[in-house]
């Protein structure tokens, strides 16, 4: 095969997988309100994993253990379940950043998210990339 034969379908085969993974997909989610939710369609972007690091320290440092957990659900979702619903992308982690540092609620039916308004929208970044990161997906 040439290389432009080659190049074209690799090209096709991007788009069409592109294409695929935009149809929305629920997934069972039960507790606490035995609400599903919607997994926000989109492909992760690749991201620095000395980001997803510093945010892994962070999050230990600051109170977001308080209400979640790894694996489990408790005051707030587990981050399997916010890695599972959200691709990693840039868009994304601006949202749930601004969330985090402004608090918010209902996206999950749980109760209220508190406000960190001391933590940088850098920090937050990196705080919801290590989110985003977590195994479970
Ligand atoms: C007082 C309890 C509490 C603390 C502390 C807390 N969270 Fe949350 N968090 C929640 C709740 C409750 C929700 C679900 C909010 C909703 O339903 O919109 C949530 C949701 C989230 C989400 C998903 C938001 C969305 O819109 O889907 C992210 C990301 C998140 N938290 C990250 C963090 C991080 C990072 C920290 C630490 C800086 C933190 N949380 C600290 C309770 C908390």
């Amino acid at each position: 095969m040439n290389s432009g034969l080659i190049l074209a379908t690799t090209f096709l085969l991007g788009f069409l997988s592109a294409c695929s993974s935009k149809t929305p997909e629920i997934r069972p989610f039960s507790e606490p309100e035995k609400k599903e939710f919607f997994v926000v369609p989109g492909e992760d972007e690749k991201v620095d994993l000395e980001i997803i690091k510093r945010g892994q320290v962070l999050v230990a440092y600051s109170d977001c253990y308080q209400c979640h957990k790894e694996a489990d659900k408790a005051k707030g979702p587990s981050f399997s379940d916010i890695a599972r619903r959200y691709p990693m992308r840039e868009a994304i982690i601006d949202m749930l950043a601004r969330k985090v540092i402004s608090g918010g609620f209902g996206a999950w039916g749980y109760p209220v998210m508190s406000a960190h308004p001391k933590v940088s929208v850098e920090d937050a970044r990196a705080m919801v990339t290590y989110v985003l990161s977590v195994e479970g997906k």
